[in-house]
């Protein structure tokens, strides 16, 4: 019974982790199949998607078979030991009652012994399959949990005193991961209050200087400064707790419009809510709405347009009233008069803040303090609008491409 336990715990570890990894793959698969059904779907993808499906979901069934089996076979095995046992009991005793070395009670007595013993292993070794399946459901979970944050604060991070907003980048290069270097030697410095436009081609570092400041992630040289301070000696909270970010992909979650909005600050009143909503142009279609700022949002905020969630993230970002605002503009292509609206409301968000704005924007470009032009993990110019366009480079360039045909 010790071997065949111990041949079965090597196996059902195995077996057993394989169905929880089958189980990982078909959940995910099947999420993402989801949530791409529109681009299944447009290009006439459902087959193949399908098949891929159902390949899993086979592998799936066929590690649980296995899993399964190797139960099946151990549990009859112990059950078939305790009936070999109960046998030589009978095939002994019996012969020794006949050779009269011991009386039938003793006999007797030991096949009661006998299934009074392995009634609880019996018991046992099906409570054992059961932990062992739990046990490989358990060490994924535990995996999860026991993942250390990349970012964590020093033990010594001192907390961040309300900040004037003074950025400085001071000659910054970052790494994702150990990959190839994505920032090259990056320095900038903004005063508070001022507005920096990042302007450059896709892929040139401007969402990673952008989570730099932020401190998404840390620098691999240099320093990045808020206020003088390191990013890093400081408490992530008191510095997020002061910035705002409005996303390039505007993210909204499930709720109301109004707990959206107050996401930053959720004890905030409804007049305040109301106030920032008017601030970012959104309050008069909220209050075109049947339940107005209780209009429930679905999942991933599918029943609003895309210049709408833009505007309920400005809102909110408004309402954090942040020192410092960041704010990746979103390229996706809005009618001219919400477009307008999203550029005014951008202005009135960015009065009197620190803000570093990756701009699409003609107006947001040219308004702005600073303008750098990075290329290649690199700002290549820096300077006000007609002093860049005066160099005749890169920022010249792009403004002609992208900004003279609008
Ligand atoms: N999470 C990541 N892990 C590894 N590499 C990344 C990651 N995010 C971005 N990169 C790489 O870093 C480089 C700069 O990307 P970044 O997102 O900063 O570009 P961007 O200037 O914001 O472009 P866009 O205008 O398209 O938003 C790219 O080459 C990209 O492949
Ligand atoms: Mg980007």
């Amino acid at each position: 019974m010790v071997l065949a336990t111990f041949l079965f715990t090597r196996r059902a570890q195995v077996a057993f982790r394989q169905t929880r990894s089958r189980i990982g793959a078909l959940v995910g698969d099947m999420a993402e199949n989801l949530s791409s059904m529109r681009v299944i779907q447009a290009f006439a993808q459902e087959g193949a998607t399908q098949e891929r499906f159902e390949q899993i979901n086979r592998e799936n069934r066929d590690t649980h078979v296995a899993a399964m089996s190797l139960s099946f076979v151990f549990l009859p095995t112990v059950e078939f030991l305790g009936m070999l046992a109960t046998g030589i009991v009978l095939w002994f005793g019996g012969t020794f009652v006949v050779e009269g070395a011991i009386s039938l009670g003793v006999v007797v007595a030991f096949l009661a012994y006998v299934t009074r013993f392995f009634e609880p292993i019996q018991e046992l070794s099906q409570l054992y399959t059961t932990m062992q399946a739990a046990m490989a459901g358990g060490e994924r979970v535990l995996e999860v949990l026991d993942t250390q944050p990349e970012i964590v604060d020093r033990p010594d991070a001192t907390e961040m005193a309300p900040i004037s907003g003074h950025i400085e980048l001071d000659r910054v290069s970052f790494t994702y991961r150990g990959d190839v270097e994505v920032l090259h030697d990056v320095s900038l410095a903004i005063a508070p209050g001022q507005t920096v436009a990042l302007v450059g081609p896709t892929g040139a570092g401007k969402t990673s200087i952008a989570n730099l400041i932020a401190r998404f992630y840390d620098v691999t040289q240099g320093a990045v400064r808020i206020d003088g301070l390191d990013v890093r000696d400081v408490r992530q909270r008191s510095l997020r707790g002061q910035m705002g970010l409005v996303p390039q992909d505007p993210f909204l979650f499930p709720g109301t419009i109004a707990d959206n909005i107050a996401f930053g600050r959720p004890d905030a009143p409804r007049e305040a809510i109301e106030e920032a909503a008017a601030l970012a142009r959104i309050d008069d279609f909220i209050g075109r709405l049947p339940s107005g700022y209780d209009t429930e949002i679905s999942e991933g905020g599918v029943n609003l347009s895309m210049g709408q969630r833009q505007l309920i993230c400005i809102a909110r970002a408004a309402l954090a009233d942040p020192r410092i605002l960041i704010l990746d503009e979103a390229t996706a292509s809005v009618d001219t008069v919400t477009e307008g609206h999203i550029q005014e409301a951008i202005d009135r968000l960015l009065a009197g803040r620190t803000a570093v704005v990756i701009a699409h924007r003609l107006s947001t470009v040219r308004n702005a303090d600073l303008i750098c032009a990075v290329q290649d993990g690199r700002i290549i110019e820096q300077g006000r609008h007609e002093e860049l366009l005066a160099i005749g480079g890169l920022y010249r360039e792009l403004y002609e491409k992208q900004f003279m045909e609008r």
